[in-house]
C-alpha cells in the first residue's frame, strides 16, 4: 500500500517538530497558527493540506525562520531552530515556492549552484553537482545548463527550482505549492519526479498544497489544517478511512470512497 512505507533506516532527512507553536501577526484579529504540536520524522514526506488562509505557509516558514513563532518552539533534529544562525540554517533547508524565483540573469547552472557557491565549494565540484541535479530532475545537462530562465517552460523552470533547492544536500526540503502554477499534465509529471527524488534521497519534505489529490498521492503523512490549527495527522489511507471530524470529511470529499479504492492501486510506484 502506498501510504505504509516503512521508515528508512538509511534516512538522511532531519526530524522536524513543533511544540506549542503559535504565530500572531501584528495587528491581526486572530493568530495565523495556533498551538501546533506536530512531529515529522526524518525522511518523511509530510503534506500540509487545508483551505486558503488556514496558516500552511506561515507554519512552513517557521521551519526556516522566515517567520518566528510568537510562542512555542520549532526543533530540527531536536535542536531549537532559534539557536541557529538564521542564514546558516536556511542554507541547509531547501525552499521551493510557487513563483519559482530563478535569477533571470543567471544561467540554469548558476541558478542551481547558488547555495554551493555561497558555501565556498570549488568550481569543479559545483559543476559536477549541477549536472547531477539536472539529471535528477530529468533536464539533460548539456541542453539546459547554459540556458537563461526565460528560455524555459513553466514546468522546466519549476524543475530548476527543485534542483536549486536540493543543491547543497539539504536535510529538509520545504515546498510551498510548488506545482500550483503549471497545467495538470506537467503537474503530474513533476509529482512523479518529486516522489522519485524523495525515494532516492530520503530527505524530509514538508509540502504545502490545497489539492487533495496531490496530498493523497505524495504524502506519507497528511497534516490537515483549519483556522491555524492542525486538525488531523494521518497516512492517506487512514485519512480517507477515518476522518477526524466533519471538516476533514468534507475536505477529502464525498468521493473519498472512490479515492480510497483508487489509492489501493499504486498511483506512483514506490
Ligand atoms: N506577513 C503577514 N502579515 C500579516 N498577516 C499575514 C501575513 N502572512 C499571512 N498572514 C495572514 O495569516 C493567515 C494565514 O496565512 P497563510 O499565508 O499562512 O495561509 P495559507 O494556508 O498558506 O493560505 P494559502 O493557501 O492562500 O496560501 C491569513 O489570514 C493571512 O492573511
Ligand atoms: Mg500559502
Amino acid at each position: 500500500m502506498i501510504s505504509s512505507k516503512p521508515t528508512d533506516s538509511r534516512s538522511t532527512g532531519a526530524a522536524v517538530a513543533f511544540r506549542g507553536v503559535s504565530v500572531a501577526y501584528p495587528g491581526a484579529a486572530a493568530p495565523a497558527v495556533r498551538d501546533v504540536d506536530l512531529a515529522i520524522g526524518g525522511g518523511t514526506f509530510a503534506v500540509l493540506l487545508g483551505p486558503s488562509g488556514c496558516g500552511k505557509s506561515t507554519l512552513v516558514r517557521t521551519i526556516n525562520r522566515l517567520v518566528e513563532p510568537t510562542s512555542g518552539t520549532v526543533l530540527i533534529d531536536g535542536a531549537d531552530a532559534r539557536e541557529r544562525d538564521a542564514t546558516d540554517l536556511r542554507r541547509g533547508i531547501g525552499y521551493v515556492i510557487q513563483a519559482v524565483g530563478l535569477f533571470p540573469h543567471y544561467t540554469v547552472a548558476q541558478n542551481v549552484g547558488v547555495v554551493p557557491s555561497l558555501l565556498g565549494w570549488d568550481r569543479a565540484r559545483i559543476a559536477r553537482r549541477v549536472d547531477e541535479l539536472l539529471a535528477l530532475v530529468r533536464l539533460e545537462p548539456a541542453r539546459y545548463r547554459d540556458r537563461k530562465p526565460r528560455e524555459l517552460s513553466g514546468g522546466e523552470a519549476q524543475r530548476v527550482g527543485v534542483a536549486r533547492a536540493l543543491a547543497a544536500e539539504p536535510r529538509v526540503l520545504l515546498m510551498d505549492e510548488p506545482f500550483a502554477a503549471v497545467d495538470a499534465i506537467v503537474r503530474a509529471s513533476l509529482q512523479d519526479e518529486i516522489a522519485r527524488v524523495h525515494r532516492e534521497l530520503r530527505t524530509t519534505i514538508v509540502f504545502v498544497t490545497h489539492d487533495v489529490d496531490e496530498a493523497l498521492r505524495l504524502a506519507d503523512r497528511v497534516v490537515v489544517m483549519n483556522a491555524g490549527r492542525v486538525v488531523q495527522t494521518a497516512a492517506p489511507d487512514d485519512l480517507l478511512r477515518a476522518p477526524a471530524d466533519d471538516f476533514v470529511r468534507d475536505l477529502v470529499g464525498v468521493d473519498a470512497q472512490t479515492r480510497r479504492l483508487a489509492s489501493e492501486r499504486p498511483l506512483i510506484e514506490r
